[in-house]
């Protein structure tokens, strides 16, 4: 078992060159380990947080892939959270047309969503990933180990990406309100991880481009990525459950969304992140440009309606913005 990385590493570097991407925070963490597996591979560290996920570091690092002297036939292997998993896997996906790449996801979210179904982007001009592409992984290796080291608040943002699932799947809904008192226990997190994977897998095998199924992955997200760009100082994962908790109460209100199970779901996203915060009206506005929208002055949310059932549903933005500001009454 001990000589498994040894023997990968002879593999990954006959004749093919690899180049690594990760960030500072992962570096510092596990550059003893990364020296260990895969040797002095030329790589570009990016200095951690959402802010340097943008075009400027994407341009750094195809510059710095081009003087390692990488190929066609080389691989990228992108080791860290959703941050580098997306601007590494973008630059896989650029680079000569498209090299392989090997998504390594170190955080919880990376490796229960992000790593998982090839998105790859960078922010721009205040959109979040507003340049991007599908480019699938060779190969996603996920160990759990890695969320030893991982601050709970990351733990959480990963938490908000599960509490998605238990709105889209029966049986991830059944064991985490089975773990709700230990939900930050690793062996749980061990153990839902394969199933939200699987999901995701699932979702992905049928509709890659997200023209139908997929768009189900962005429950809360509407909403979630709004406020995220507009506040930015909660994690992306908090902000995806203040979105789900906002969606469903819009979701009840309409009749869309079994209040049993609505209350259910709310009450996790409480159990995570306390009282879910007010959104300001120009917060809000930046839902008009989520990708998801099909018209201009529409908005589009995901919502859910009973274990594992949703709905997609698409609001002229006033009727949106109604409803988000009658929910913020009801809040308490
Ligand atoms: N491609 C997709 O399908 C998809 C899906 C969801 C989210 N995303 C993107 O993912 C990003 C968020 O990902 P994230 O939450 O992983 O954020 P992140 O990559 O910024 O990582 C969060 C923090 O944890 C640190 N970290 C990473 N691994 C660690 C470890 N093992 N121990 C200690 N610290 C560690 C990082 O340095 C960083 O400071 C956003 O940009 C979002 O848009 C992409």
């Amino acid at each position: 078992m001990a000589r498994a990385p040894f023997r990968r590493r002879r593999r990954l570097q006959k004749n093919k060159k690899c180049f690594l991407v990760t960030d500072s925070n992962v570096y510092e963490l596990y550059g003893g380990l990364i020296e260990q597996t895969f040797g002095s591979i030329p790589r570009y560290i990016l200095p951690a947080g959402e802010e340097n996920k943008t075009f400027e570091h994407l341009g750094e690092i195809l510059a710095a892939m081009g003087e390692a002297g990488l190929l066609r036939t080389s691989t990228l292997i992108a080791m860290g959270g959703g941050v580098v998993g997306d601007i590494g896997g973008l630059a896989a996906a650029l680079y000569m047309r498209g090299i392989k790449c090997i998504q390594i996801p170190t955080t919880l979210l990376a490796q229960v969503d992000s790593s998982v179904g090839g998105k790859t982007a960078v922010d721009m001009a205040n959109v979040k990933n507003l340049v991007g592409t599908f480019y699938q992984p060779e190969i996603v290796l996920v160990d759990p180990l890695f969320l030893r080291t991982l601050p709970g608040r990351e733990i959480k943002c990963g938490l908000g990406e599960i509490v998605k699932y238990t709105a889209l799947d029966a049986e991830i809904y059944r064991e985490l309100l089975k773990h709700k008192e230990n939900l930050f226990d690793l062996s749980f997190l061990a153990e839902i991880t394969p199933l939200c994977i699987d999901h995701k897998a699932n979702v992905v095998r049928k509709d890659e481009r997200e023209t139908g199924l997929r768009k189900s992955l962005n429950m809360g997200h509407t909403t979630g990525h709004a406020i995220e760009l507009y506040d930015k100082k909660r994690s992306h994962g908090e902000y995806v459950l203040i979105g789900l908790w906002y969606e469903t109460q819009i979701a009840m209100k309409m009749g869309l969304c079994r209040e049993d199970y609505g209350k259910s779901l709310q009450e996790l996203v409480t159990k995570l992140i306390g009282e879910v915060p007010p959104i300001e009206e120009e917060a809000l506005a930046a839902a008009r440009m989520d990708k998801k929208n099909e018209s201009a002055g529409t908005v589009t949310f995901i919502a859910p309606i009973l274990k594992g059932v949703f709905d997609v549903v698409k609001l002229p933005y006033e009727e949106y913005r109604q409803a988000v500001f009658s929910a913020m009454e009801e809040r308490k």
